[in-house]
């Protein structure tokens, strides 16, 4: 379906604000939670019955791309720096299993950076082997890895496949050489073909590709062209990312030139035509940003409820808990956020005295569930429905809600929700600024105690 936006519309929306891959958002998160508060998480844990999906964090990669928001670590390719790495990280899980208590059952385990494949096959294998021995891998469940195409040959993708890994995603994010070129990442499609042709032999389950609108110099008729070339290798799924430009955070985003970037109103144009395109070639929109063919677990999750949202996107949810292992990695146990510590120095220093690598987190409060709960309906289903937030939380949506009436009243006006009196639907208009709905439920950024500046929400 095409919609048509109003460029008055877009000026009104267009403000920053969170892209809530969690809630409470990290900008609020404080040292309330240490060393100590996690490994009393992990003992609890520990007793429980519960299931787990494990993350691991490798974040190297051999240059930077200039729009890059991840958490990296810039080194040439040489196997000192992971083998380094993956010492410290052999401790961490040592650490971890041992306030757990025992193996614990892992539904989603998940590799990404940074470039996981930056390691080579030995390194790969070695960490792999030192998951599976102290975690318990359903190798039916998901086993996904984050693959810079630029750092893969047919042997490395053979072994991940012989490990077990069965779900690919593949950085993309725009085949025009000129934005390319501007944004440091050379990457020519054939290289991309290659590899996604390979993962379809060695039948990976499926495969992502993710791409980034809002670059320099992108056009909607150049990104029309990336996204034919993309439609025309048929991955299973899509991401399609909006350009967070937040140089104040991310230094290097500095060296794009801001008078290179598209306007708003055609950083918007770009997103719709592409959707668009996504649509009349079999791809099925899913939540706020992604992409996925009918056959994929993704386009199932969200169809019957079960999508979630987590620090890797959009995510199907399998299992209870969250642990994040390695370098800046975030766990979610026990209602409680626990980040761990971003600098490599640090995180090496902590381990080697045999403490937990943590920095800070949030133990989550009745109010923060209730918002968390509310904030994960909208962005994955764009939907309320009250009687089941009654039923979770035993008060009624807008007695609980009632200061976010008029939030809930002016999101009605300006077509973004449908509000009823047995729930409130996000409109086709809604969806595209889903950020912003959800902003009037943030307690946070309502007592304007979410300090640090997010990236806009166009
Ligand atoms: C860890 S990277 C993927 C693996 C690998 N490092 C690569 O780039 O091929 C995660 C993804 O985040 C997205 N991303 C990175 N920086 C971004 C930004 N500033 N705004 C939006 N998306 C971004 C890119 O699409 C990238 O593929
Ligand atoms: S986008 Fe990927 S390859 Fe590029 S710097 Fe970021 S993490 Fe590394």
């Amino acid at each position: 379906m095409s919609i048509a936006i109003d460029k008055e519309i877009i000026r009104k929306f267009d403000v920053p604000g969170p892209r809530y891959t969690s809630y409470p958002t990290a900008p609020v998160w404080s040292q309330e939670v240490d060393e100590r508060v996690y490994a009393g998480i992990l003992r609890d844990f520990g007793r429980s019955a519960k299931t787990l999906s494990l993350y691991i964090h490798v974040p190297f990669c051999q240059m930077m791309c200039t729009y890059c928001g991840c958490n990296v670590v810039i080194r040439r390719q040489e196997d000192k720096y992971g083998d380094v790495y993956l010492e410290h990280l052999s401790r961490e899980i040592d650490l971890v299993v041992k306030h757990i208590g025992g193996k614990k059952p892992v539904k989603q385990f998940h590799w990404g950076g940074g470039t996981p494949t930056y390691l080579n096959e030995g390194q790969i294998e070695r960490l792999f082997h030192k998951a599976a021995e102290n975690f318990d891998i359903d190798f039916k469940g998901e086993i996904a890895i984050e693959i810079d195409p630029r750092t893969i040959d047919a042997a490395k993708l053979k072994k991940l496949r012989g490990l077990g890994f069965n779900r690919i995603s593949l950085g993309v994010q725009d085949f025009d050489p000129q934005v390319q070129e501007a944004v440091n990442r050379r990457q020519p499609f054939d290289l991309v073909k290659e590899c996604a042709e390979l993962c379809r032999e060695l039948q990976f389950q499926s495969l992502n590709f993710d791409l980034i609108y809002g670059l320099p110099f992108q056009t909607q008729d150049s990104f029309l062209r990336t996204v034919g070339k993309v439609i025309a290798l048929r991955p299973d799924r899509i991401a399609l990312y909006s350009f967070a430009y937040v140089p104040w955070l991310k230094k290097h985003q500095n060296k794009i030139d801001p008078k290179l970037l598209p306007s708003n109103d055609v950083k918007l144009d770009i997103f719709l035509a592409a959707r668009s395109a996504f649509l009349a070639h079999g791809y099925q929109a899913i939540a706020m940003d992604h992409f996925a063919l009918e056959s994929d677990d993704m386009a199932a999750a969200f169809n019957n409820g079960t999508l979630y949202r987590n620090f890797m996107g959009y995510t199907v949810k399998p299992a209870d808990e969250y642990i994040g292992l390695g370098l800046t990695s975030i766990s979610f146990l026990q209602d409680t956020f626990i980040h761990n510590c971003k600098v490599l120095p640090e995180y090496y220093k902590l381990l080697h005295e045999g403490r937990l690598p943590v920095d800070r987190g949030k133990v989550l409060n009745g109010d923060d569930l209730i918002r968390q709960w509310t904030i994960n309906h909208l962005m994955c289903q764009f939907r309320i429905d009250k009687g089941a937030f009654k039923d979770r939380f035993h008060v009624a949506f807008d007695e609980y809600f009632s200061r976010e009436q008029r939030h809930i009243a002016r999101c009605a006006e300006d077509g973004l929700v449908a509000a009823g009196e047995d729930a409130i639907q996000v409109t086709e208009l809604g969806k595209i600024f889903i950020r912003n709905v959800c902003m009037g439920f943030d307690f946070y950024l309502q007592q304007d105690k979410g300090p640090g500046r997010f990236s806009r929400t166009v």
